[in-house]
């Protein structure tokens, strides 16, 4: 296969392909971080299938079974798919497009519309686990797309998941799925943090209040994931705070498109934005515990 993207999640994702006897051609726009992958690949999994570095997007996606991706957002697919040393000009018959990101509802008919050009066929495929979650093969997959496709791909969400989800054979609908679950966590997280700030600045620490949430109905997979790096003031990126806005902000515009409205995901939107205006986007989004902080309450961190 072809992997486009080795940043936080595709890292990991090429990592378990390899290691489950798949070979990768693999291309990243910085090219010392592909690099460097095949030096740790060739250290740590000397038995792995092969893992090569291409040249472009293109010649990673010439000769190869399917060409999946997963960078940033709607530009850096544009660049990938369509720019002049493109993906889209290597698809051929029978070949699988997979778009393992979250991206927009435009760029993804635009990439099945390539895939149907060129005799190709094109799943969305977004993912959720966090990098540990890609680096442990534990990714939880989201997909859209024909079934058949969904079955054939089964052997590269086994490499690199556990549970692979088709939400139906429409394209899109497993991003429509991301983008909700998204913006469920974005809320989710939000509300923890703010029972940690009044709790904190009311005389309760924020160690015993997680200790109450984890035996009470308040637990949350979230919550409890994220408390630990709160407390260590760890705020490294598993998952970018930029990148939550933009799966937000694409949550609301779909939220708009079918008229539903919906209160607390437009306030966890403008909390995104203002905590990406205040330079916290390249942060974990667990940072939008920093502007709560700005905001008078006390520090999110019971030893200081
Ligand atoms: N991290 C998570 O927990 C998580 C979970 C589920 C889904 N996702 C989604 O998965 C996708 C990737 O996330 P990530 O966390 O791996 O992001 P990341 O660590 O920020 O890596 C982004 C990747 O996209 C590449 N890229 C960015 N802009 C580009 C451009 N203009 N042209 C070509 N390549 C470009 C980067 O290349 P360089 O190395 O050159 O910067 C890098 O390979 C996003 O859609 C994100 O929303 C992430």
């Amino acid at each position: 296969v072809a992997f486009i993207g080795l940043g936080t999640m595709g890292e990991g994702m090429v990592a378990n392909l390899v290691g489950a006897g798949i070979a990768v051609k693999a291309w990243n726009r910085t090219a010392a971080r592909a690099e460097a992958l095949g030096d740790r690949l060739a250290r740590d999994l000397p038995d792995a299938a092969p893992y090569a570095v291409a040249g472009s997007p293109a010649t990673a996606a010439e000769e190869v079974d399917a060409v999946l991706l997963c960078v940033s957002n709607d530009d850096a697919v544009a660049r990938i798919v369509f720019g002049e040393d493109g993906v889209a000009g290597s698809l051929g018959p029978g070949m699988l497009l997979v778009d393992h990101g979250t991206t927009g509802l435009e760029m993804t008919a635009r990439l099945d519309a390539v895939a149907r050009e060129r005799g190709a066929t094109f799943l969305d495929a977004p993912i959720t686990g966090s990098k540990l979650g890609a680096a442990s093969g534990r990714l939880t997959f989201m997909v859209g797309g024909p079934g058949a496709a969904v079955e054939r791909f089964g052997p590269l969400f086994a490499a690199m998941g556990r549970h692979a989800v088709h939400v139906g054979d429409t394209v899109g609908l497993g991003q429509r799925a991301k983008y909700c679950l998204n913006m469920s966590q974005a809320v989710v997280l939000q509300g923890v943090l703010e029972g940690y700030a009044l709790a904190r600045s009311s005389g309760v620490s924020v160690a015993k209040m997680a200790e109450i949430l984890e035996h009470s109905a308040g637990k949350t997979g979230v919550g409890s994931f994220k408390t630990p790096y709160l407390l260590r003031g760890d705020f490294e990126p598993h998952f970018r705070l930029d990148l939550m806005a933009k799966d937000l902000r694409l949550a609301a515009a779909l939220a708009e498109q079918v008229g539903v409205v919906l209160p607390l995901s437009r306030a966890a939107t403008a909390v995104y934005d203002r905590a990406e205006s205040a330079g916290l986007g390249d942060r974990d989004f667990l940072a939008t515990a920093k502007l709560l902080e700005q905001d008078g309450a006390s520090r999110l961190r019971d030893d200081e």
